[in-house]
């Protein structure tokens, strides 16, 4: 029986829907025990604009998600979008004071703890920091400098900020129904983490999640963040289109696009034709798979276009390897992955979270990624801790020697 100190609870405020998980830490894997969604009410392009009906949609995900687990915690970790966010790498650089020069924890924890204050801000608050790798004199590239000798340590870290105004009113939406937020994170960083493999990260990749309202932008490279990014168009626009072309509701656009899950025309070929129910006894509308294929494929380049301007922006493709990794619930139309090869010519693969036990044949669709990532960086949240609280040898002589 898991200790409910062992527990993470997570939470992703998506625009189509609030994701609860319940999960603990199982050797180096996640394991779900409870799982709830609900229709996200109140959340537009991951802005809350009614804290009522945002609560709402939190308090149903999460109770639905205890009662499977058959647990419950108030600390909550949150996945947020990266619209109020803004991250940027921040140097940070201590002096071993050591009389051996080894490195500590404690200069692990003040280094970073520098980079931190370097991006200190009136109005925004730093959520999260990522330590991309430390500098030991004029050794790059360690992961893990404690034990170390050196007489200086430097770090690169991805420090990510948010508007203390946005999170205060998320805060309010969960204490609302009971709850206490325990750390947040981004969107395409939560993605990031729940999908993306070792070997990813370190040989350069850029994960793009496509979701409802926005389209959530992370580039890694060398094992470190370094740089995310949020577009306010999502899927949406890809149903907004079809509405307009079609001349049909919104809605009913978007019951096309579950039902007719393909976007490139390759895939059409040989697909049943569109049919469009009209009321009234009205025949239905007849669309052709190519034409309807045209539209969703032209949405979809234009997505790509602008994620390619932000990779651009921040250093171009060249020494990206790994390419592209496509997620989120729109990841999942048919032919999307040929579409992303063409516009940004790097391959491209398609996939939902990994490392997952428990329900993970539900949980591992695409559009669960940021779900699982908020509760993947809730558990190594949880570790960093458990580490710095752990002495380190020397520590432990220095006081046993003081006790003496
Ligand atoms: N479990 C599922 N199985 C199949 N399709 C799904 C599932 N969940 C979501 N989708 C599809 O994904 C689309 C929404 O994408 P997603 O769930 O990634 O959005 P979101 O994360 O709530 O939004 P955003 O990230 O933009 O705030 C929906 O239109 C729906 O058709
Ligand atoms: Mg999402």
């Amino acid at each position: 029986d898991v200790a409910n100190q062992e527990l993470v609870v997570g939470c992703d405020l998506g625009s189509y829907k609030v994701v609860g998980l319940v999960g603990v830490k199982e050797e180096d894997k996640i394991k779900v025990l409870g799982w709830g969604e609900a229709e996200s009410k109140g959340i537009e392009k991951g802005v809350i604009i009614n804290i009522e009906k945002a609560s709402e949609s939190i308090e149903e995900a999460l109770k639905m998600a205890f009662r499977m687990a058959g647990k419950d915690k108030k600390e909550i970790m949150v996945s947020i979008s990266g619209e109020h966010a803004e991250g940027k790498i921040e140097k940070g650089f201590v002096v071993i004071q050591t009389p051996d020069n080894e490195i500590r924890r404690e200069d692990v924890k003040k280094v970073i703890e520098q980079a931190k204050t370097r991006s200190y801000s009136e109005e925004k608050e730093v959520i999260f920091v990522y330590p991309n790798h430390f500098i030991v004199d004029d050794q790059k590239g360690i992961k893990e400098p404690v034990g170390m000798i050196g007489v200086k340590l430097e770090v690169e870290a991805f420090v990510l900020k948010a508007k203390k105004n946005v999170l205060k009113t998320i805060e309010k939406c969960f204490k609302r129904v009971g709850f206490e937020i325990e750390g947040y994170i981004t969107q395409p960083l939560a993605s990031s983490f729940a999908v993306l493999d070792e070997e990813e990260k370190s040989q350069g990749c850029v994960l793009i999640d496509i979701g409802k309202g926005t389209t959530d932008l992370a580039i890694w490279k060398d094992g470190g963040i370094q740089y995310t990014s949020t577009l306010k168009i999502g899927g949406d626009f890809l149903a907004g289109d079809l509405a307009t072309c079609l001349k049909i509701p919104k809605i009913k656009a978007e019951e096309l696009l579950k039902k007719y899950s393909f976007a490139h025309p390759k895939f059409a070929e040989g697909k049943e034709t569109v049919l469009i129910e009209r009321t009234g006894g009205r025949p239905p509308i007849k669309v052709t798979p190519e034409e309807y294929a045209q539209i969703t494929e032209a949405r979809l380049i234009e997505i790509f276009r602008f994620c390619e301007l932000e990779i651009l922006k921040w250093g171009g493709k060249e020494n990206l390897i790994a390419g592209i990794v496509l997620t989120g619930g729109y990841a999942n139309l048919e032919g999307i992955e040929e579409i992303a090869e063409e516009v940004f010519k790097l391959s491209v693969i398609k996939k939902g979270a990994k490392d997952v036990i428990g329900l993970s044949n539900e949980i591992t669709h695409p559009s669960y990624s940021a779900a699982i990532g908020v509760l993947k960086i809730g558990i190594m949240e949880r570790e960093k801790i458990k580490k710095m609280k752990k002495k380190s040898f020397f520590r432990k002589l220095i006081d046993f020697l003081e006790k003496i």
